[in-house]
């Protein structure tokens, strides 16, 4: 990611960085093969537990993640780190038998929200993507 895609990413993440819920909320809404993979919150209704103080944990772990993610990112020497968190999550999520097309799934819902709630353009879409297809190479090689 060159500097002006790492800006663009930054200044997204920061216009949405405390929708955590909302987020996870869209995930699963748009994706129940996703949420039914969490124990704490399969074969519920999305309505139900959505205001609930251990939805809001989870989207903070999930969603927080790109925090950490977007963190990161510009600088070079951050790049083991970087490495290793992805890494790590592609390890923690092969263990449970997530596989690419749902964090592909996770990732189409979670643009999707990006861009009905930030101002959004073809250029900032493109930043986005090469974030998001970076990270992913990095997890899926775990997977
Ligand atoms: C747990 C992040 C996609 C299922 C977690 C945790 C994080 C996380 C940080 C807690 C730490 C850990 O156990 O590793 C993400 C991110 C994703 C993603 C950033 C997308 C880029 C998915 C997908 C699924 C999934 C697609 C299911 C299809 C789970 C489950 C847990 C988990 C079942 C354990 C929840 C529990 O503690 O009960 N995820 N995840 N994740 N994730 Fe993901």
């Amino acid at each position: 990611l060159d500097a002006h895609e790492v800006e663009q990413v930054k200044a997204t993440w920061k216009a949405v960085s405390h929708d955590e819920v909302e987020i996870l909320a869209a995930v699963f809404k748009a994706h129940p093969d996703i949420q039914a993979r969490f124990p704490h919150f399969a074969r519920k209704d999305l309505d139900s537990i959505k205001d609930s103080s251990d939805f809001a944990v989870h989207a903070g772990r999930i969603v927080g993640f790109f925090g950490e993610y977007v963190a990161l990112l510009g600088s070079e020497a951050n790049q083991p780190a970087i490495k290793t968190l992805l890494h790590d999550l592609g390890t923690s999520h092969k263990a449970r038998g997530i596989v690419a097309s749902q964090f592909n799934e996770f990732r189409d819902s979670m643009t999707a929200y990006l861009k009905s709630h930030s101002s959004w353009n073809a250029d900032i879409s493109h930043s986005w993507d090469d974030a998001f297809d970076k990270a992913f190479s990095v997890i899926f090689e775990s997977l």
